[in-house]
Order: C-alpha cells, then structure tokens, then sequence
C-alpha cells in the first residue's frame, strides 16, 4: 500500500454540502434540491425549543423540524392529534431564534388543513408570517395534493409526509408498518408521485419497507426523507429525544441512541437535591456578601 492510500484524506469538504460544509448563510430549498442533485445524504432532527435547536444548528444539523411530534415529546399528550397551530407557531417561533444556519420546517398540525386548500394556505400563512420558518410539512399523500399545490403556488415550500401519518393513528389503529403487500406498494408510490407533481420541495417517508423506501428515492427527483425506512433514503430524520435518550420507556425499533440525557440529567438533579438536603449547595464560592 502506498503512502497515499494510507495518509488521511485531505481534500477539502465541498462548502456546499449540507452537513459539513462552510456557508454561515441558512439553508433554503435550493440548497436541498442541489444536495439531491449530488447525491449527497443529510440528517434531519426536530427541535421544540430555542436552546436546543442552538445546539443542534452549532453541530451543523441543516434541517429542524418543528415536528408535531411536540405533543408527545414536549407537551405531554398522549399523541400529536392534540396539538394546536397555537403551540406549534410558538415553538417554531423559539427554533428560529435558536438557530441561525438551519431550514426551520414547522408542522401543519391536525385539523388545520383537512378542509382543504384554503384553510391549509390560511394556517401556513399563519405560521410563515408569525414565527420566520422557512418551509411547512403536512401529512398525506394524494389526499393533500390540492392543499400543496396551493401553498406552493403561495410562495410556501412544502415538505410532505407519506406512509405512516401520525396525525391519523386513530384511523391506523396504532403506528403499524405501511406499504406492504403490492397494493399498499403501489399507492405509497402514487402519493409519492402525487406529492411531488404538487410541488413538494421533499417527502418524509414514515415506517415503510427499506426496498420501497428505496424504489420511491430512486424514482423521485425530490428528496426522500427516511424515519423507520431504511438507509436508502436521501435523508433521514429522528425525533431528538429518541435520538438523544430523553425519551422515558420504549422507543420505536428503527431508533438509534447517540447519548444517555435522561440519565445524565436524573444524575444532576439527584447530586443537586442530594447537596441541597446536606447543606454543601450553595458553598462559599456561590455565595455573596
Ligand atoms: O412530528 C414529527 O416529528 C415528524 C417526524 C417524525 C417526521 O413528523
């Protein structure tokens, strides 16, 4: 083996590239088509508050999504169904000012868009305007061609989401895996399609089979953004606290733990409370006279 083959690899990242690159400026869709264009894959990870989603920009995540997801994670309901346009405008407020390099992609919550178009452009208006993001995502496949296709036409960019769509659990009767079997297959691809004629800038692909996950990214010229559809996808995206290890109890199979926060905080909490009961919290140096 010569030198060369061993020395580490020198070459400069590309500037461009989502992650790793050099541009301070935020990321648009533009940015997003180009990474598609180059094959180059990106993390995507939600945030809900504005010291977090500091974090996450400082680490070069492009991507925060202000995710409905908020209702379980950040807001303690049962499911995303409760969540309000209220609550995600003021959480997707509290990301943008966190972050100053990251698309900030704020959910359509339930109920604030399946009356159709104008209702859905009244709702995204609402949230462009008021909280700074600089994309929405909403659920459906070619049930919300029309609401896309309206809001793009807007000005809007709009991330859609297929296959496992959290917001109709009811309907599902849980979070089962979608698309498989070749009827199932077939309409995942033609709400993929759906989604992209209506201008989607790319598509969340939620709980669906690796291999179909793979035929709708190579079929597509919008990003696929993959959580639970294997490694195919040009993108993928986790729910931080599942990502970090914040989450209390189960996490879904398709999960990958890069930190232990829960412990690490039930850790500090107990030291404090322990110095608080023992009287060595505050000592001299947090203590003026
Ligand atoms: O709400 C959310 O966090 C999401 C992701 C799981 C894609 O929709």
């Amino acid at each position: 083996m010569t030198h060369a083959q061993n020395a580490p690899d020198s070459s400069p990242a590309n500037p461009k590239a989502l992650y790793g690159g050099t541009s301070s400026r935020r990321i648009t869709v533009r940015d997003i088509a180009a990474a598609k264009a180059r094959g180059e894959k990106w993390p995507m990870l939600t945030a809900y508050d504005a010291m977090t989603a500091s974090v996450f920009d400082e680490a070069g995540i492009p991507v925060l999504l202000v995710g409905d997801s908020m209702g379980n994670c950040h807001l303690g309901y049962e499911s995303t169904v409760p969540v309000t346009l209220d609550e995600i405008a003021v959480l997707s407020a509290a990301v943008v000012r966190g972050s100053k390099r990251a698309l900030v992609v704020a959910d359509l919550p339930f109920g604030t868009y399946q009356e159709g178009p104008v209702q859905a452009l009244r709702s995204a208006t609402r949230l462009v305007k008021e909280t700074g993001v600089g994309a929405i995502k909403l659920e459906g496949g070619e049930r919300s061609a029309e609401q896309i296709r309206l809001l793009v036409d807007a000005g809007i960019p709009v991330m859609a989401h297929i296959g496992l769509t959290p917001q109709s659990v009811n309907a599902f009767g849980g979070y089962p895996v979608q698309g498989r079997g070749e009827e199932a297959a077939q309409q995942l691809l033609r709400d993929a399609k759906a989604v992209q004629d209506a201008g989607a800038f790319s598509v969340v692909l939620e709980l669906v089979p690796a291999e179909l996950a793979a035929e709708v990214t190579r079929t597509l010229h919008i990003p696929t953004v993959g959580i639970g559809a294997g490694p195919h996808c040009d993108a993928q995206v986790l729910v931080w606290t599942d990502m970090a290890g914040m989450t209390s109890g189960r996490v879904p199979r398709f999960v990958k733990q890069y930190a232990d926060v829960r412990a690490s905080l039930t850790d500090a909490a107990r030291a404090f409370g322990a110095d608080v009961t023992a009287g060595a919290y505050p000592a001299e140096a947090h203590s003026f006279h």
